[in-house]
């Protein structure tokens, strides 16, 4: 059975985007077929997850104004495991049309629907506000994984994450999970539970995964070369934690 997972997380530059790419990939080369959606018009997932150049250069926003099928969007990759659907600027224009409509939210979820069979894993990246975009990817979600890196702020962020879940069950009548939470730049789970030192946050700890993702600028380098950390470098610090990670996620 497919498990669709949104990756999200309030802050902006907390590692979302790096996250899907690189969770995307290793759940690929663990043999998981996976798809990756791109969700943000910023397309930082799309740029640096290497798609192969391809006859039909299709992407979400096509989809949205009904270009194409969801299937004409779908793009292979480096990894055979692994494919696409990009996202573009245009994909701003599309959600400010359809986010006139609350019902609109539900329209990811239904695409999925005429696909999922298709993956054991759907990942989908999302922008940080919650926004029309970001609540359309959560209501096309079973679960959430949150990425907290050094600067968030935990209780606020469960705080509103909660709202939003609320409002998703109450609107759409969809119950959403949290998977995990993955923390970004850690050198480990007590380095983050301690950077807060908050009652709170020693509540986070089961929800953690087992390894954070530690401040590695192999990351960077990944991103300009257009692969994810493990195709780049796969005995890098980071690269490491995240084939730990995506083994985790594939035991849950
Ligand atoms: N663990 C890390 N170590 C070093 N750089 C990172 C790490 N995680 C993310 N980055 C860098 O931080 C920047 C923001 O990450 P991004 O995934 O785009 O954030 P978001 O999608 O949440 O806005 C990118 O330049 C990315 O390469
Ligand atoms: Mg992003």
């Amino acid at each position: 059975m497919c498990k669709i997972i949104t990756i999200t997380g309030q802050k902006g530059g907390s590692g979302k985007s790096t996250v899907a790419v690189n969770l995307s990939a290793c759940l690929a080369l663990f043999e998981k077929k996976t798809l990756l959606i791109d969700c943000d018009p910023q397309a930082s997932s799309t740029s640096w997850s290497g798609i192969k150049d391809s006859a039909s250069k299709y992407s979400l926003p096509d989809v949205l104004a009904a270009k194409c099928s969801i299937e004409q969007a779908v793009q292979p990759t480096q990894l055979n495991y692994l494919e696409v659907i990009p996202s573009e600027f245009s994909l701003m224009i599309w959600a400010a049309k359809l986010s006139a409509m609350p019902e609109n939210q539900k329209i990811l979820k239904l695409l999925l629907d005429e696909i999922r069979e298709a993956y054991e894993f759907i990942i989908i990246d999302s922008p940080s506000s919650y926004h029309f975009l970001s609540l359309a990817a959560l209501t096309a979600s079973q679960s959430l994984i949150i990425t907290l890196s050094p600067d968030a702020e935990p209780e606020k962020e469960f705080s509103l994450m909660a709202r939003a879940m609320k409002y998703i069950r109450n609107n759409h009548q969809i119950k959403l999970t949290i998977a995990r939470i993955i923390g970004n730049r850690f050198d480990s789970r007590d380095h983050m539970i301690n950077a807060w030192e908050s009652d709170f946050s020693y509540r986070l700890k089961d929800l953690s995964f087992k390894l954070t993702i530690p401040d590695d600028r192999t990351i960077d380098q990944a991103r300009k070369n257009g692969m994810p950390v493990v195709l780049h470098d796969f005995k890098s610090p980071s690269a490491r934690a995240y084939l730990s990670v995506a083994r985790e996620l594939t035991a849950l």
